[in-house]
Parts: structure tokens; C-alpha cells; sequence
């Protein structure tokens, strides 16, 4: 038998970006599973949201201004809205990389800005990051607005901890949404290859990571970039030297003991 679990945020005003599709969507509704006032806002039109786009100031003022006036205060944000372009090195523009920065980074911050004015002690912000920002992936107008969300996180996280502000950044490998499905397959096979739990991950399975960082069960985390990855990361781009090594009958024979040392003839 299913014994009911406390909501976790109950009674708490979340803002989510980019919730029209994917993560956004199953984060807005876990979030709300979990007794959550959910403002879902998109740039894209959707029955269940909001009219937001993350890279318009005036936007931000507008609905900071009525959420002051409805409730008075916000105890939670997630920048989840982003996009992607998978330009390479040779190819990417000036244009591509203010583009994808306006909407990964700028917006992140406006967000930020216009809204934790409103937020009391015990609020929490997650910041949708991703794997490109823990590694040295291909497409570079996306690899550097993420590398960028992490370093806007972690001065968050300083500055607005006196506060009782915590802010963390989230890491997703990839997740089978619109965004992955516009890649070659090469690339969803590829990443499954690197991944040590062998599968790509669903959007059920970062919503929950999403809902226990806006509750008050993560009191003492910030600051934190945390994978939800399958383990891509972990390995540190050395999984194929695990499986090669596993390919092999046997590996080379352990040193010796007694084997004779080489003579160093000189001190370095
Ligand atoms: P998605 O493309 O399915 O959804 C993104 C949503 O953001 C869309 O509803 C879109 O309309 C909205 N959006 C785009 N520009 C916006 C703007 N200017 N203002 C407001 N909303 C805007 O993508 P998905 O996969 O759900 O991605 C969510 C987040 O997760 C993104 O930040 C993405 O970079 C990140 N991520 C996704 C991964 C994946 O494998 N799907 C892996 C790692 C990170």
C-alpha cells in the first residue's frame, strides 16, 4: 500500500521558465504534485503557461510587479528555459554565441534580479545547466552560455547566502525531449556509448532531482552543481579505455617485487 508523502512545497510560489514542452513541463508538474503555486511561463504559447521570454527585462519586471501584488513573495525559481546550436569552432559566429547567451545566460540573470527581491529566507533557485557545462563538448555557443550559467550560479550562491538564498545548478546528460530529438542519431548513440548506465535518461527522472532542491529537505545545499547524467561525467572521458581494458583476456602481469629497479643516473 501507497502511504501519502507530506507535500513538500506546500504553499510555496515557484516560477519555472521554458515549461510549454519537456523538462520545463514534468518539472512544473512535479512541482505542483508536491502542493507548489506554479507560475509556468514559456516564450511558446501552451494552455498552462504563462507568456515569458526569459530575454526580456521589461517581461521580468511585469510579472515580478504581479507576483508582489498576488502573493507578496516567491520561494522558488527554475531557469530551465535554454537553447541550443550546435555550431562547431570553424563555423560559429559572434551572432550565434549573444543569441544563445541572451536566452542560457541573460536570462538566468534577469530572472535572478527581478525576483529575489521577493524571496525570503529559506527560497532556493535551480539553475538548468548541462553535461556541456562540465566537459569540453562540440558545440561551442552552447558549451560556453553553460560554463557561463555555472560561474552566474556559483556568485549567486555567495552573494545571495547571507540571505538564506541557496542556488544550484543541475547537470543533465541527455534527455529524450524536442531538443535531443533534433540531433543526429550518431549523437544519441554516441552519448548512450559514454554513458555507464548504458540508457539516455527520461524527463521523470530530473524533475524529482528539481522538486527536493526547491524543498527544505536540501537546506544545507548550494552552490552545488549536481549531474543527473547516468554517470556520462563521472568517468571523466575514460570509459573506453574501461571497456577496451575489459575486451582483453588478461592484463599485462603485475610488477615484481624482486624484479631488478632501473638505476637513475641522475636527480631531476
Ligand atoms: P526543449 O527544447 O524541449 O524545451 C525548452 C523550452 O524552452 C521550450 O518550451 C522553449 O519554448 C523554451 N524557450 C526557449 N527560448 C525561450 C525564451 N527565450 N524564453 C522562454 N522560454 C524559452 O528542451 P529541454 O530538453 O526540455 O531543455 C530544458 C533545459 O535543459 C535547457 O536549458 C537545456 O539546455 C537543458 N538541457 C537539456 C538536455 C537534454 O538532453 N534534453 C541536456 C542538458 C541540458
Amino acid at each position: 500500500m501507497n502511504t501519502p508523502r507530506t507535500k513538500r512545497l506546500l504553499g510555496k510560489v515557484v516560477v519555472v521558465t521554458g515549461a510549454a514542452r519537456g523538462q520545463g513541463a514534468a518539472e512544473a508538474e512535479a512541482l505542483a504534485r508536491e502542493g507548489a503555486h506554479v507560475i509556468a511561463t514559456d516564450v511558446t504559447q501552451a494552455p498552462h503557461c504563462r507568456l515569458l521570454d526569459v530575454t526580456d527585462e521589461a517581461q521580468w519586471a511585469q510579472l515580478a510587479a504581479e507576483l508582489r501584488e498576488t502573493y507578496g513573495a516567491v520561494h522558488g525559481l527554475v531557469n530551465n528555459a535554454g537553447i541550443t546550436w550546435r555550431a562547431r569552432l570553424g563555423e560559429v559566429t559572434p551572432d550565434d554565441l549573444a543569441r544563445i547567451h541572451a536566452v542560457n545566460v541573460t536570462g538566468p540573470l534577469l530572472a535572478i534580479q527581478h525576483l529575489t527581491p521577493l524571496m525570503p529566507p529559506g527560497s532556493s533557485i535551480v539553475n538548468v545547466g548541462s553535461t556541456a557545462a562540465l566537459t569540453g563538448h562540440y558545440p561551442v555557443a552552447y558549451t560556453t552560455s553553460k560554463w557561463a550559467l555555472r560561474g552566474l550560479s556559483k556568485a549567486a550562491a555567495t552573494e545571495l547566502g547571507p540571505r538564506g538564498i541557496r542556488v544550484n545548478t543541475i547537470h543533465p546528460g541527455f534527455i529524450e525531449t524536442e531538443m535531443t530529438a533534433s540531433a543526429a542519431p550518431a549523437f544519441r548513440e554516441a552519448n548512450i556509448r559514454e554513458t555507464p548506465l548504458g540508457r539516455t535518461g527520461t524527463v521523470d527522472e530530473v524533475a524529482p532531482l528539481v522538486a527536493f532542491l526547491l524543498s527544505d529537505e536540501s537546506s544545507f545545499i548550494t552552490g552545488a552543481d549536481i549531474p543527473v547524467d547516468g554517470g556520462l561525467t563521472a568517468h571523466g572521458g575514460v570509459k573506453s579505455l574501461s571497456v577496451a581494458m575489459s575486451a582483453t583476456a588478461a592484463g599485462p602481469a603485475p610488477a615484481r617485487s624482486d624484479a631488478p629497479r632501473p638505476t637513475a643516473d641522475h636527480h631531476s
